[in-house]
């Protein structure tokens, strides 16, 4: 189906594996669409069955010590996490086995310095070996210690950037996401129902493509996506997600703005609670907030524009019509009325609209597939 991953991993898991670690591992890949084949070492085996690494990856596994030629060339990615010392160093002085790309996740004592270890084995890393060292996490393994390891997200984002074509590497790219809150006083507030869902999904297929990704949201329904390529700045009101818009764009080459902006915003925030004072009603005054998307399409050397639009009526009309007066490179627009679609589901029917009269409609997919889709056009289009 458009959009879907796939890509067929090895695994090498040494003991002690960090079995809750590997695991979480395990769920990411397959969720990934990954097809993953464990080889344990005999110390991982100590501690889980072959059977079990079998049902864990859905996949037959044998021991890592019956690794052969066929599994390795068959693999599109190598991963060897956790590692041990003694693994690492087997798998690099092997011709065999040190032929082949590998991603090394070492198991180090919390107090190891990771710059030591890479010095360590620098002698041994060929240029196509990465070694992927642990961040502040460290795994508390109860009565067997302490162990720093690359976080499962970590190995998963370094194993999909093998397998993903980099077609936006180093590309600077600005999302705004989610909605944004316009106060009329301390404890209420305008909003919307954005969760945030579709500008999320397109950090992450940017980000996995290479793309230097700054993501300016208002609140949103899941955690930012955890990818190093990632740099969130959060805003509150249309007003503040415009100030740090501007402030970023000399430095973005392509931005989508995928933000539900609130088109008004009350005309003054009052400081203190309004009371009812037993009135039966109230005027609420409103004033239209910046239209962002607009103010880029207006500047003399503006980035790649992405912009989206929510109809509920002829929409290749208004589509058209917003894709040219906001001087889009891409317009995404979808059917509000149509179920599936829009705010708050985890699906939408994009249809893209470009500047050449050309058109791609998408069927209803995930937002993460739908995405993929819109990520493929903008690396297709951009550079043109
Ligand atoms: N947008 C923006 N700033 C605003 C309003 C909208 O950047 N203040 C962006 C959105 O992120 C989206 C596109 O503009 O990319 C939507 O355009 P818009 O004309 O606001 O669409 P609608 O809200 O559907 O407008 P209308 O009500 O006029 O149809």
């Amino acid at each position: 189906m458009a959009g879907k991953l796939s890509g067929r991993m090895l695994l090498v898991v040494d003991g002690p594996a960090v079995l809750v670690h590997t695991l979480e591992f395990l769920r990411l890949a397959r969720q990934n669409g990954l097809t993953v084949r464990v080889f344990p070492t005999a110390s991982a085996l100590l501690f889980q069955s072959i059977n079990a690494w079998a049902a864990y990856s859905g996949q037959p596994c044998r021991e890592f010590e019956r690794l052969s030629e066929e599994d390795l060339q068959a693999a599109e990615v190598r991963l060897a996490a956790p590692a041990s010392v003694r693994l690492l160093e087997l798998l690099l002085q092997n011709d065999q086995t040190a032929r082949y790309p590998w991603l090394l996740a070492p198991a180090l004592l919390p107090e190891d310095k990771p710059e030591e270890v890479q010095q360590s084995f620098a002698a041994l890393l060929q240029k196509h070996h990465k070694l992927l060292l642990p961040g502040a996490d460290v795994s508390d393994l109860g009565a067997m210690g302490k162990l720093a390891l690359a976080s499962p997200g970590h190995c998963l984002e370094a194993a999909l950037a093998e397998l993903i074509p980099q077609e936006l590497a180093g590309v600077r790219v600005l999302l705004t996401v989610g909605p944004t809150i316009e106060d009329i006083d301390p404890v209420r507030f305008i909003s919307n129902r954005s969760t945030g869902r579709m500008g999320q999904a397109l950090a992450l297929a940017a980000a996995r493509r290479g793309a230097l990704v700054t993501m300016i949201h208002g609140p949103l329904a899941d955690p930012v996506s955890d990818h190093p390529n990632i740099r969130p700045l959060a805003v509150r009101s249309a007003q503040e997600m415009y100030d740090a818009t501007l402030a970023e764009i000399s430095r973005t080459q392509v931005a989508i703005l995928c933000a539900a902006v609130a088109d008004f915003t009350p005309n003054i925030y009052t400081e203190e609670k309004i009371k009812k004072q037993g009135a039966e009603g109230m005027r609420l005054l409103l004033r239209r907030t910046p239209d962002i998307l607009a103010s880029l399409g207006q500047q003399e050397k503006r980035p790649f524009l992405v912009g989206f639009a929510a109809e509920s009526n002829d929409l290749e009309l208004n589509a058209r019509h917003k894709l040219q007066s906001k001087h889009c490179d891409i317009l995404c627009a979808n059917d509000i009325r149509e179920p599936g679609c829009g705010f708050a589901v985890r699906t939408n029917r994009i249809t893209m609209f470009f500047p050449d009269g050309e058109k791609e409609e998408l069927p209803m997919l995930s937002k993460d597939e739908a995405a993929e889709c819109i990520c493929t056009q903008i690396a297709r289009r951009w550079a043109k």
